[in-house]
């Protein structure tokens, strides 16, 4: 089945924020922010932008009725600034006027002047300062201490991952409306409506039940529209409610770039230990994640990069430790991935390491390290794995010797142009970590027609949760599609969502949906069984015709609808379903967070120019572990999107702060995200279908996070390209790997293992390469 946005989306017919009609009388806001990264406010004149022509009204953290903190999991981040600013584009001042132009207009009239203070951009500083969003966190497994005297070879050294913006083609907005009796409802671009509204209710000083949030879908989120859409939200709510007129906050492309969080860069140290046969039989890293000037999500963001710091290897003696580091940059929050890939990068460099100095391809070292079923990640959870299927097909149906062979032949006969292959094996764990949020509800509706409508928790931002959805309560009642509807995700309707996030959104909200739909086809069947003096048990429901047993009767889906109607039997469902079996104990770092993982394998070549430093990613191609897919179309589609926004991270886009703090890569004329002309020329995805049952719905595994980490591919097969050129180059593994960096490493001096790069030790340096 086709994504049922499709056509809409096509015909340019599908409404989002900018699109809702507005109310007349609606007003706009625009928010004045802090120019500096650190500094105390030592002077706020908003009398000339109040005179500003169209301004209706400015507001500051004093208007606020309830509590100025918008902080999700630690209270640590306003509103709107009070006496100090911890970031460049922290909201200070919000401004209504008659117009989008003219409230930005008044901005530029708002006078503000700081007494600057010290400003930390990089989190490694932050940390030997002492300044931590949390404590840092420790996962282990074994003994690292006691396995490194039986490793034959050891390296360490340091890997630098930089944020990412998310690009979302929608920026973040939302419009917010007054009811009656001081209720107010606001239409967010948000990926968590239950956010908006329980942090709406904190800071407007109203209980949940007057804010209602209604989401139609979103253009794009990725997470960075999970937390950081409320303050958007409940910019215009404030307005609202002093006001009580509709308010309307669309941000600009500039103005979302600067104010909004990225992804988290990260700074890491790790040390491996390999044995003679090339077991990984030790693993140590610490990882400095940058987390900006609040909290936002990072903790948990930095917990799932712990979570997956092993990816898809088996590593009996793990150490990894975490450090969430407050510096002065705008906080960081969730991205696609949401630390996993950040965590996983730093393992895949260590694996690098030792293969570029062993001088053995590193699928060497991945492959005989894959997890077997029963392998114990290091914090307790026991794999099964599909990893070694995924890789053994990869290497079976692309080829893979020959196309490390194909690269080889072509470099000898190329001095300007030269291939680089690289495998990327990945595991992501499906659940949030945080146990409590795994929990969905739904809404079924069947009206007396026959027709039906489902409302659930789940928000649409382009990932086709909506047509999961849908299916789903077409196979339960063998319906067709055009007979159900999935309406908005609103707060009224369902309530206490988790955001959509993690890739769990269809798991959780597609088992409450399949709940909700089997009890009223359960309520259905003993209506048809009584009508039809039958067995209920025997009653089946095909494409709208009744059956007893394998016999057709001449009762329709829309009679037995009636029928139930004019019996009084409820035709509405709320189902609640809560995932089983998971668990996590925080105090031991152990437990069984995940529903599931995700496996896959993918392979990468590129081709670079070695005079320009420019390259091409040749063809993608990717075994990715399914389960059974309900929806070829949408999994293929978030498999493409991953690979390729994986692939941006990893090679050019670059985000730059300068040393105060302030963003340079400030819009898409100097931040570059992939376009059609960078997408890889092949891409090439199988599914790995597999019977083993699991806690999915319909056993159709989650699709929306783990293709991205294929995108890691990328970063080494450039690297490998570059090492083509200009053997046993050290090159840092600092991505992204833009064409000015490949262009460095190509004609870099650099040949030594030293320290800066990762020191080999004990017998490394004896090896002979193979
Ligand atoms: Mo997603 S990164 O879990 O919002």
């Amino acid at each position: 089945m086709k994504n049922i946005d499709s056509i809409s989306h096509l015909r340019g017919e599908s409404v989002y924020l900018d699109d809702i009609p507005t109310i007349d009388g609606t007003l706009y806001a625009a928010v004045f922010d802090s120019p500096i990264a650190h500094g105390k406010i030592t002077k706020l004149d908003i009398s000339a932008a109040e005179k500003s022509e169209g301004v209706v009204r400015i507001f500051t953290h004093k208007d606020i009725k309830g509590e100025n903190q918008i902080g999700g999991i630690i209270p640590d981040e306003v509103l709107l600034a009070e006496e100090i600013v911890d970031f460049c584009g922290m909201p200070i001042v919000l401004i209504i006027a008659e117009t989008d132009e003219l409230a930005k207009a008044a901005c530029r009239k708002v006078i503000c002047e700081f007494s600057p203070l010290e400003i930390i951009t990089d989190p490694r500083i932050a940390q030997q300062k002492g300044k931590l969003i949390i404590p840092p966190r420790t996962f282990q497994t074994g003994n690292v201490d006691d396995a490194w005297k039986d490793c034959a070879y050891i390296f360490e050294g340091r890997a630098d991952s930089n944020g990412q913006e998310h690009l979302y083609i929608e920026t973040q907005g939302a419009y917010a409306v007054p009811l009656e009796n001081g209720a107010i409802k606001i239409y967010s671009s948000t990926q968590g409506p239950t956010a908006v509204q329980r942090t709406g209710a904190r800071v407007l000083g109203i209980p949940m039940h007057q804010i209602e949030i209604d989401v139609t879908r979103l253009g794009g989120g990725f997470g960075g529209k999970e937390d950081q859409a409320t303050t958007w939200a409940l910019m215009c709510a404030l307005a609202t409610q002093h006001l009580r007129k509709p308010v309307k906050y669309a941000l600009d492309r500039m103005e979302d770039m600067r104010m909004t969080g990225k992804r988290h860069p990260y700074s890491s140290d790790y040390k491996i230990g390999l044995s003679k046969d090339l077991k990984i039989l030790a693993y140590e890293a610490t990882l400095y994640q940058n987390a900006g000037a609040c909290a936002d999500l990072s903790p948990a963001v930095m917990e799932r990069s712990l979570f997956h710091s092993t990816n898809s290897y088996f590593v009996p003696n793990a150490k990894c430790t975490a450090y969430s580091c407050k510096t002065n940059l705008v906080p960081n929050t969730a991205f696609r991935g949401f630390g996993g890939p950040q965590g996983m990068f730093v393992i895949e460099c260590a694996i690098a390491k030792a293969a570029e100095t062993l001088g053995i391809p590193a699928a060497e070292i991945q492959k005989k390290n894959l997890l077997c079923d029963g392998d114990e990640f290091l914090y307790g959870q026991k794999a099964e794995s599909e990893a070694n299927e995924c890789w053994n097909k990869a290497e079976e149906i692309f080829e893979l010797e020959k196309m490390y062979t194909d690269a080889e032949d072509f470099n000898q006969k190329n001095t300007l142009y030269k291939k680089g292959v690289a495998v990327m094996p990945i595991c992501f764990g499906i659940s949030f970590t945080k146990t409590i949020m795994n929990q969905a509800r739904a809404l079924v509706h069947i009206y007396t027609d026959g027709s039906v409508g489902v409302s659930t928790g789940a928000v649409e931002m382009g990932q086709g949760v909506n047509t999961k959805m849908l299916q789903v309560a077409c196979i339960v009642f063998s319906l067709a599609p055009e007979r159900i509807r999935i309406h908005s995700t609103n707060t009224f309707r369902i309530a206490n969502t988790s955001p959509s996030a993690a890739s769990a959104t269809a798991d959780l909200n597609g088992k409450a949906t399949y709940m909700a739909c089997e009890a009223l086809l359960e309520r259905l069947k003993l209506v048809a069984a009584e009508e039809l003096l039958a067995d209920p048990a025997s009653i089946k429901i095909i494409n709208e015709k009744i059956y007893i047993g394998d016999k057709e009767t001449d009762m329709t889906w829309n009679q037995l609808v009636w029928f139930a109607y004019m019996k009084r039997v409820s035709l509405s469902e709320h189902a609640h379903y809560a995932t089983p079996e998971i668990n996590f104990d925080p105090k031991k770092e152990k437990g069984h967070p995940f529903a599931y993982h995700v496996y896959g394998t993918s392979v990468f070549s590129v081709t670079i120019d070695c005079l320009r430093g420019t390259y091409t990613i040749d063809s993608v191609k990717a075994v990715h572990d399914v389960g059974k897919s309900i929806n070829f179309f949408v999994d293929r589609g978030q498999c493409e999107g991953g690979i390729v926004q994986g692939i941006g991270w990893m090679t050019m886009e670059e985000i730059v702060f300068d040393k105060e703090g302030k963003l340079r890569s400030n819009a898409l004329s100097t931040y570059k995200v992939p376009d059609i002309y960078s997408v890889p020329k092949e891409l090439d995805i199988h599914f790995h279908e597999s019977d083993r049952k699991n806690l999915a719905v319909l056993n159709s595994k989650a699709v929306g996070e783990p293709p991205l980490m294929y995108g890691i591919g990328a970063y080494f097969a450039l690297r490998n390209a570059v090492r083509a050129f200009n053997p046993d180059v050290q090159i840092p593994f600092d991505a992204p790997m833009t064409p000015e960096k490949v262009l460095m490493a190509l004609y870099s001096k650099e040949k030594t293992a030293d320290k800066k790069h990762g020191a080999a030790t004990l017998a490394a340096a004896q090896l002979k390469p193979k």
